[in-house]
């Protein structure tokens, strides 16, 4: 597929003013191609367009809130305003929350399913007609290695991530024989702000993991994608954490997961107000050295 040779049909990035989306957007640029960038704030968005062109691409910018109810209609009137088809839809916004979802607002956990999950179903299922009727272009829906085990002390986001998984892979495998691809790319951590927005980079698991930079984890993505790829991987470290949590029964994976994503000052989801250590951990202890 050569992005050169159709001027007009573009590369719709979404979660495009930082991060994963906005390296995406740069590596995309350098087959000089329509980058159409999305995301709230102007001024990511503004950087990432000087990105773009910066790499050989033209690039149009779209400041939205991805989870308001008309957005995949104000996305679609955008790009027939500006003579525009979606050829490529890359599915990058997304956030996550770290602690226990006793202690997390439920408004905050039921925004991630809103983002990571709803907002996402919406674009591909609104896109993925035109490009089949089309026979080409595709989905790249940003995943994790999340979604691949359930993740105690950050629970919606990793099964928010598993959804990702299961309904990307389903759709690659419902287009295969359309010229229409749809790439899940499930990395562990990337240096983005992503990390400390989520809690996440304060848990011992993402400081014991290496963390991949998004260009790397942006090369691999598009290179996947152009080739065809149900799932993308990026990293060794990524695969072992995927082939460990297939071999490692539950009853061990939890326990290990729940506590390295467990930070020591964190309350009991117990709403005893405690500390966990000193309430119901202290408890558990207890009981297991009782036995
Ligand atoms: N970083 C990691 O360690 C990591 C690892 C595995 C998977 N991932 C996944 O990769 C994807 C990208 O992550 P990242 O690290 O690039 O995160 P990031 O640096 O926080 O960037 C998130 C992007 O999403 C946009 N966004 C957030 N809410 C939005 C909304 N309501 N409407 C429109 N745009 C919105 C943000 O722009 P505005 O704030 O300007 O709207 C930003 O451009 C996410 O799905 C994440 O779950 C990340």
């Amino acid at each position: 597929m050569s992005l050169q040779e159709e001027a007009r049909f573009a590369v719709v990035v979404v979660g495009a003013s930082r991060g994963i989306g906005r390296a995406i957007a740069k590596v995309v640029a350098r087959e000089k191609a329509v980058v159409v960038l999305v995301a709230r704030s102007s001024e990511g968005l503004a950087a990432a367009a000087a990105d773009v062109r910066d790499a050989g691409g033209e690039a149009y910018t779209l400041e939205l809130d991805i989870v308001a109810s008309d957005a995949s209609t104000r996305l679609r009137d955008f790009l027939s305003a500006n003579g525009l088809v979606c050829d490529v839809l890359v599915n990058s916004a997304g956030y996550g929350l770290r602690g226990a979802a006793m202690n997390l607002s439920v408004e905050d956990q039921l925004g991630i399913v809103d983002l990571n999950i709803r907002a996402l179903t919406d674009l591909t299922l609104r896109f993925l007609p035109q490009m089949a009727a089309r026979r080409r272009g595709g989905v790249i829906n940003l995943g994790s290695i999340a979604g691949f085990l359930p993740g105690p002390n950050m629970a919606l986001y990793y099964a928010s991530k598993s959804f990702v998984r299961s309904f990307s892979e389903a759709l690659h495998q419902e287009l295969r024989a359309t010229g229409v691809t749809i790439t899940c790319v499930a990395p562990g951590p990337v240096s983005t702000d992503f990390l400390e927005r989520s809690g996440a980079g304060r848990a011992t698991l993402f400081k014991i993991l290496p963390k991949l930079n998004s260009a790397y984890v942006a090369e691999r993505a598009w290179r996947g994608f152009k080739s065809g790829r149900r799932l993308v991987v990026p990293g060794i470290s990524a695969k072992l954490v995927i082939i460990s949590a297939k071999l490692l029964p539950s009853a061990v994976l939890l326990p290990v997961v729940g506590r390295l994503q467990r930070r020591s000052g964190d309350p009991c989801p117990c709403g005893s107000g405690k500390k966990f250590k000193e309430c119901c951990g202290a408890r558990r202890r207890q009981t297991v050295g009782s036995h």
